[in-house]
């Protein structure tokens, strides 16, 4: 099963993603199996690692960030069976690639696995302009959808 992740810039959210989903994979057992990627809708920090800030944060909780930033694709859409947009703004560009309704129902959105998601706003804030506080803030959503996530891969590839 594959994996693709994506946000805005590919530098906070969804390489956050990314490495939260890739432990919490590897803690079930099932590395071998799934496939796990990032990407951000927009081109313009292709190449880049991730944010500092969010890096600092990640090995806070004991995670590594590599990787570099790049631009979603159409065939990325045709190659994950998962496009798991950080927001709505997020979704609707990847939608606009989607050619069939096959590939649009692989489009989902993170936070319906987030169990404390308010009905009104399933998105994940953008730490971009903020500091170390909405850091923070967004790897704890990160965390509480990707364990669910999680769960769910799992289930499905032993149901
Ligand atoms: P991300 O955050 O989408 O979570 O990677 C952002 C990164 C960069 C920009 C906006 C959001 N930007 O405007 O450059």
């Amino acid at each position: 099963m594959r994996v693709l992740f994506v946000c805005l810039g590919n530098i906070c959210r969804s390489p956050t993603a990314e490495v939260v989903f890739r432990q919490k994979i590897a803690d079930r057992g099932l590395l071998t199996e799934v496939e796990i990627d990032s990407a951000g809708t927009g081109g313009w920090h292709a190449g880049n690692a991730p944010d500092r800030r969010a890096i600092v944060e990640a090995e806070q909780r004991g995670l590594s960030m590599t990787g570099r930033a790049r631009q979603v694709t159409a065939s990325d859409l045709r190659d994950f069976d998962l496009v798991i947009a950080m927001d709505e703004s997020n979704r609707r560009d990847l939608l606009a690639l989607a050619t069939d309704d096959e590939i649009r129902e692989r489009v989902q959105l993170l936070r319906d696995w987030d169990p404390e998601a308010a009905g009104h706003d399933r998105g994940v804030p953008d730490p971009y302009y903020g500091g170390a506080r909405e850091f923070a803030e967004m790897f704890d959503i990160v965390d509480r959808a990707c364990e669910r996530l999680a769960d769910d891969v799992a289930t499905r590839l032993s149901p």
